[in-house]
C-alpha cells in the first residue's frame, strides 16, 4: 500500500535522467521530438541515431550473432518498482539476478530496467523500430549496461563507449487471445496507481517475472545495428538488438496505456511517446544467416553484373 515520490531514489539511474537539465517532450510542439536535433544538437543530431526503419531487402548475414543466454528472467523477485517518469513507464530491475550475455555481445550485460513506448488507442501505433515500413502497436525495451559499468548506466554515458548499454528491443502486436497475456495483466493493473508523473509503486515485487512478458517469442531471431538513446540526449552508446518475432498483448491490454496514465506536469494522457526514425547514415543492419538468404542472393546478383561485361565480350 506504498506509494512511494522517490524518483530521485529509483528512476534517476535510469537512461531517463541522463540530463534532466534538457527540457524535451513528445506533446508539445515547442518540444516534441522533431526540435531534439536542434534543441538537444549534442547528440540527437548525430549520425547514428535510434530508432531507424529496417529495410529487410538490405540486411547482411551475420553467423556470430547466436542465441542469448538470459539470467534471472525466469525469477519473480528481479522487479523492484513500476513507475511513471513523465515520459514512460518504467520497471527498475535487479541486476545483481538479471543478465544478458552471448548474441555476439562484447560483454555480459547487467539489466537494469525495461520500460515502454506506445501510440495512441487503437488508431495510432507506436512502436519506434518499423520494419520495411510497418509499425507496431508498442515497443519495449530492456536496457542493459556493460559489466564494466557494475550497472550503473550514467557512467557508460559518461565514458561515451559505443558499447556501453546493450538494448533490447521487441514489438508488440494486439492479439485477441487473453489466456496468454498473463504477465501483461499483472503489468497494466499497476497503472491506475502511477497515473502521476514521478510517482513509483514497489508493490510490483514478486508479482511477474521478464519471461512471462516475452511469452511465445522466439528469441533466437533478431536484428542488430549500433545506435543511440531514443530519448535526449540521444546518446551513440547503444548496440541495438530489435527482435523479429513480436510479443503478442491482447488490444485491451495495450490500450490502457494510451488511457490511465499521464505525461509529466499535465493531466493530458500518455500517448504517441515514441521518436521518429532516423536517417541511416551508411549503417547495416546484420541478422541471422538462415534469414538472410537474400543478402546472399543480392551478392550473387552483384557477382553476375559484375562478370557479365565479360560474358558478353567473350
Ligand atoms: C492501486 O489502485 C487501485 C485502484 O485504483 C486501488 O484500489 C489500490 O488501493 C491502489 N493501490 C495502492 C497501493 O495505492
Ligand atoms: C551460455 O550458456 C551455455 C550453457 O550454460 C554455455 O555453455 C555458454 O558458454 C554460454 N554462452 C555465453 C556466451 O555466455
Ligand atoms: C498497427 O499494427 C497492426 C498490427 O501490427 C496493423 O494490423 C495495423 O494496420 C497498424 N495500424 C496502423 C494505424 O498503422
Ligand atoms: C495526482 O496529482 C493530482 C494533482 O496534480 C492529485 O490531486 C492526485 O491526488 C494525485 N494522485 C496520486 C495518485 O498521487
Ligand atoms: C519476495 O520474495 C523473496 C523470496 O522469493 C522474499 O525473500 C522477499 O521478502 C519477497 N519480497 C516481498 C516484498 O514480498
Ligand atoms: C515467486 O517465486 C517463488 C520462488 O520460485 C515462488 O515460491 C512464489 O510462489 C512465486 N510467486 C509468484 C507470485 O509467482
Ligand atoms: C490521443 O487521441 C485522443 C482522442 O482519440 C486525443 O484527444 C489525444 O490528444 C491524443 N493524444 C495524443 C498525445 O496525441
Ligand atoms: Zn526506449
Amino acid at each position: 500500500m506504498i506509494i512511494l515520490l522517490l524518483c530521485v531514489v529509483l528512476l534517476c539511474p535510469t537512461v531517463y535522467s541522463s540530463d534532466a537539465s534538457v527540457e524535451w517532450c513528445y506533446h508539445e510542439p515547442r518540444c516534441d521530438s522533431t526540435t531534439w536535433s536542434k534543441n538537444v544538437h549534442d547528440y540527437c543530431s548525430g549520425t547514428r541515431q535510434s530508432p531507424i526503419n529496417i529495410v529487410t531487402s538490405n540486411i547482411m548475414a551475420n553467423s556470430k550473432l547466436t542465441p542469448f543466454n538470459f539470467t534471472g528472467f525466469d525469477d519473480n523477485s528481479t522487479f523492484f518498482s513500476i513507475g511513471n517518469t513523465g515520459d514512460s513507464v518504467v520497471v527498475s530491475l535487479d541486476g545483481d539476478k538479471m543478465t544478458v550475455e552471448g548474441g555476439d555481445l562484447p560483454s555480459k550485460y547487467t539489466s537494469v530496467q525495461f520500460h515502454l513506448h506506445w501510440g495512441n488507442g487503437s488508431s495510432v501505433n507506436g512502436s519506434e523500430h518499423t520494419v520495411d515500413g510497418k509499425r507496431y502497436p508498442m515497443e519495449l525495451h530492456i536496457v542493459n549496461v556493460h559489466s564494466k559499468y557494475n550497472g550503473n548506466a550514467k557512467a557508460a554515458i559518461d565514458a561515451k563507449d559505443p558499447n556501453g548499454l546493450a538494448v533490447l528491443g521487441f514489438f508488440v502486436e494486439g492479439s485477441s487471445v487473453t489466456s496468454k497475456s498473463k504477465g501483461w495483466e499483472i503489468l497494466t493493473s499497476f497503472l491506475p496507481n502511477i497515473t502521476n508523473s514521478s510517482v513509483t509503486t514497489t508493490d510490483i515485487i514478486n508479482t511477474t517475472t521478464m519471461n512471462s512478458l516475452l511469452e511465445g517469442v522466439d528469441r533466437t531471431k533478431y536484428y542488430r545495428y549500433q545506435g543511440s538513446l531514443t530519448t535526449p540526449r540521444c546518446n551513440e552508446i547503444v548496440i541495438w538488438t530489435v527482435f523479429k518475432d513480436p510479443i503478442k498483448v491482447n488490444h485491451d491490454l495495450i490500450q490502457l496505456f494510451s488511457t490511465t496514465v499521464q505525461f509529466k506536469g499535465t493531466s493530458t494522457k500518455m500517448a504517441n511517446n515514441f521518436r521518429g526514425v532516423q536517417n541511416m547514415n551508411g549503417r547495416i543492419v546484420t541478422s541471422q544467416v538462415a534469414s538472410a538468404a537474400s543478402s546472399t542472393v543480392i551478392a550473387l546478383t552483384f557477382y553476375i553484373l559484375a562478370i557479365l561485361p565479360f560474358i558478353c565480350w567473350l
